[in-house]
């Protein structure tokens, strides 16, 4: 734990032009809400305290998050960033250091976090600037016309020309000694054009009190982006997927077009992995060497090891798949679900809460459902467990070496022993014996000299 760091979190605005029900820092980047990934962010400092300040929907947002190493403040109302800090003040330690962040700035990266709490050791004050092509909106870093020096911001609405024209801005994101923000917060005033209490003044209150103002850049402008619009947070999210691709190329991971992969969770990859275009990737997924995952394929929180092919249009969650296997296309393979080795999982399967064991095939067309299956089984097409009564969940066996002829249903509880070789049609109701053939099925008859009716003229 670093005792010396506080971390404030601002999260109290409307979001108003979200034009939501939802408040805006709960809005998702990448799968996860936009307060989370600054909280996660935040955390890799580890500040001996974090503070969040909500406001519109903080209740909704406190419960959400649901996290109880914060310290949730309210700002009851909104007056200003400055205002916002101050009421977290009362929380904050006598000594060390407080870094400001904000729920709507959600791609900050740790690295450029630890240089500003490491440029701020000493009791200095560190301010995150970078500069814009288009500054339009933001808050203007004033230098001193000789030294170079910051000596105040302005916000937009409160420059004039010449300050508009500075293209180094504010990006809101800074580091104060918490001696200093004690005696300066409840100095602000509101007299500007938004009267409201500007934490940024207090830059203006350090360079006078002679503090230095030590400036931080981000190695990445995208990192200091704020989300006001659902037309902004879809621009970060294509930046934030984009630079995860180009990560995944980096560490030898071939993506057949990097602009349509989605990854909102973990991806981990062995060596030679191919992913062809619009898979998405949710929660934790870990694909070994060589596997392929074809077009239109969504994995939720699933493993598969080497040498596995994902056929297109494949929907995979809370499930591990073994070496080998061949899933797809149209496979869906649902929780609790585990493949061994050499397994395929043909088109139109579904698969839930089962194991099934080296070799097994269930190529069309089946539902296995509260199954264990063993080795080399196979499956006739249109298989199916009746595995529900309608109350219950009952469990289905199927030995090594089973032969299941099409349109089956077998009606669970029941097993199928070892070798056993299933007509096809049947209705398996009690346990079959090993190695032979079981079929139940209503004699084919023929109606001789019959004729289709036709139609009167
Ligand atoms: C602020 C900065 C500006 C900077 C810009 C970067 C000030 C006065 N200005 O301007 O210099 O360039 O951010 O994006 O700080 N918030 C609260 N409570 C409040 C007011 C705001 O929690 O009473 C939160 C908002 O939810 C938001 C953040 O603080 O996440 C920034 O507030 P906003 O009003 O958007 O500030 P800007 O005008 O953008
Ligand atoms: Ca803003």
């Amino acid at each position: 734990m670093n005792s010396n760091l506080n971390i404030v979190i601002l999260a109290a605005g409307a979001g108003t032009r979200m034009k939501s029900a939802l408040p805006k820092v709960l809005h998702k980047l990448a799968g996860k809400s936009m307060l989370s990934h600054v909280i996660e962010t935040a955390k890799e400092l580890l500040p001996s305290k974090m503070c969040v300040v909500i406001g519109h929907g903080g209740e909704h947002v406190k419960e959400t998050i649901g996290d109880d190493e914060i310290i949730w403040v309210t700002q009851e109302e909104q007056k200003g960033t400055g205002h916002a800090v101050l009421q977290a003040l009362p929380h904050l330690d006598e000594t060390g250091s407080t870094l400001i962040l904000y729920g709507d700035v959600p791609m900050i990266r740790t690295e450029t976090l630890r240089e500003i709490v490491q440029n701020g050791a000493g009791n200095h004050c560190v301010l995150l600037t970078t500069e814009l092509a288009d500054p339009h909106g933001y808050g203007r870093i004033i230098r001193n016309a000789e030294s170079r020096g910051i000596e105040s911001i302005v916000e937009q609405k409160d420059a004039d020309e010449t300050q508009r024209a500075i293209k180094e801005i504010n990006t809101g994101i800074m580091l104060i000694p918490n001696q200093n923000l004690r005696h300066w917060l409840p100095n602000l005033k509101d007299n500007n054009k938004q009267e409201e209490y500007y934490l940024t003044d207090v830059i203006k209150m350090a360079v006078d009190g002679g503090i230095p103002v030590i400036a931080s850049h981000p190695e990445n402008n995208w990192e200091v982006y704020g989300v006001n619009s659902r037309g902004q947070l879809a621009e970060l999210e294509r930046i934030y997927q984009i630079e995860y691709a180009n990560r995944l190329l980096a560490d030898g991971v071939t993506l057949i077009d990097p602009s349509r992969i989605d990854i909102r969770g973990h991806l981990n990859c062995g060596i030679d992995v191919e992913i062809d275009v619009n898979c998405v990737f949710e929660g934790k997924v870990e694909l070994g060497d060589g596997v392929k995952v074809k077009a239109n394929c969504v994995l939720k929180d699933v493993t598969v090891l080497d040498g596995t092919v994902i056929e297109p249009f494949s929907y995979i969650v809370d499930s591990e798949i073994g070496k080998h296997c061949k899933i797809g296309p149209y496979a869906r393979i649902r929780p609790e679900t585990k493949l061994s080795d050499k397994v395929h999982i043909g088109n139109f399967v579904e698969v839930k809460k089962s194991s099934i064991a080296t070799g097994s095939k269930v190529n069309h067309l089946s539902y296995i459902g509260d199954t264990e299956m063993g080795q080399n089984v196979n499956i006739g097409a249109g298989t199916i467990t009746c595995n529900y009564d309608g109350a219950y969940k009952h469990k289905t066996v199927i030995e090594d070496n089973v032969f299941v002829g099409s349109d089956t249903q077998l009606v669970a509880p029941v097993k199928v022993s070892y070798g056993s070789t299933i007509g096809a049609g049947s209705t398996i109701t009690k346990e079959t014996p090993a190695n032979e053939l079981t079929l139940s099925r209503s004699k084919q008859v023929t109606l001789s000299g019959w004729k289709r009716p036709t139609k009167n003229k």
